[in-house]
C-alpha cells in the first residue's frame, strides 16, 4: 500500500468527482433511489484536495460533511447531475464518476401529490431510460483527459467492468461488489488497459489513495 497522502503530486490539476446516489422523483415528495452512501466519492475528493488538486464535487443526497477545501455542489436527480457535468466536465484534467446514477426515472412526473384514491388497486410505474453521463463524457473526451468510472456488479465482476471501460472510453475503472455499497470499507479491483489489480478489503480512504497512485502513473 502506497497512498502518498503527504505529497502534492496533483498540484495544478483540476479534478471533477461525482458521488452518492440520485433521486428520481415520481411526485414532489416521492422518489426512487439506491443504497449508495457517497463515502467512496467523498474519500476521493478529499484525497485529491490533500494531494494538491483543485477539486469540484458533484454530490447526491448523502449524510456526509463536504470535504475541506473542495467546491461541493449538490444535485438530486440524474438529469440535474447530467446538467452540472455538462457545465463542468470540459475544464477538468481528470473526471471520476463515483456516483451511483439511476439508470431509469419515472416517465410521468406528477406535479401534484399522487393520491391513492380509488383508481389504484395496483399502481404501475412507467420508467424511462436516463442518459449515460459517463458514456457522454467518454464520447467527447479531450486529449490527455483522464476518465475514471466505477462498476457496481453482483456477478462476473471483471468481464462486466472491462466491457464498461471499453464502451465508455475510460482510462480506469474501479470494479466493486455491491456488497460494499454502504460500508466504510470495500474490496475492489482497479482496472486499466495494462493491469487489473485486486485491492483487498480496506477503508475507502485508503482505496482512494491507491486509485490516485494509479491515476498518477497514467498521467506520466
Ligand atoms: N453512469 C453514468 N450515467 C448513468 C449510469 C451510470 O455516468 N446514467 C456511470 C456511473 O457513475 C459509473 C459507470 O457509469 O461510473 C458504471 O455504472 P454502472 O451502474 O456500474 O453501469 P451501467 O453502465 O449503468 O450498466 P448496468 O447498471 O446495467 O450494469
Ligand atoms: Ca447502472
Amino acid at each position: 500500500i502506497t497512498g502518498r497522502l503527504s505529497e502534492k503530486d496533483f498540484a495544478g490539476k483540476k479534478i471533477l468527482v461525482t458521488a452518492g446516489p440520485t433521486r428520481e422523483y415520481l411526485d414532489p415528495i416521492r422518489f426512487l433511489s439506491n443504497k449508495s452512501s457517497g463515502k467512496m466519492g467523498y474519500a476521493l475528493a478529499r484525497t485529491a484536495a490533500r494531494r494538491g488538486a483543485e477539486v469540484t464535487l458533484l454530490s447526491g443526497p448523502v449524510n456526509l460533511t463536504p470535504p475541506y477545501g473542495v467546491e461541493t455542489i449538490f444535485i438530486e436527480s440524474a438529469s440535474q447531475l447530467a446538467e452540472e457535468v455538462k457545465l463542468h466536465s470540459q475544464n477538468y484534467d481528470i473526471v471520476i464518476m463515483a456516483a451511483a446514477v439511476a439508470d431509469f426515472r419515472p416517465a410521468d412526473y406528477q406535479k401534484e401529490k399522487i393520491k391513492k384514491g380509488k383508481q389504484f388497486d395496483n399502481f404501475k410505474l412507467n420508467m424511462m431510460r436516463n442518459s449515460d453521463i459517463l458514456e457522454g463524457i467518454g464520447r467527447h473526451k479531450k486529449k490527455r483527459q483522464i476518465l475514471v468510472g466505477f462498476a457496481a456488479e453482483s456477478e462476473d465482476l471483471l468481464n462486466n467492468a472491462r466491457d464498461k471501460m471499453e464502451k465508455k472510453n475510460l482510462d480506469m475503472i474501479v470494479a466493486n461488489d455491491i456488497a460494499g455499497f454502504t460500508s466504510d470499507q470495500n474490496s475492489v479491483t482497479i482496472i486499466t488497459k495494462k493491469y487489473a489489480k485486486d485491492i483487498p478489503l480496506m477503508k475507502k480512504t485508503e482505496i482512494a489513495g491507491i486509485i490516485f497512485d494509479g491515476i498518477s502513473e497514467l498521467l506520466k
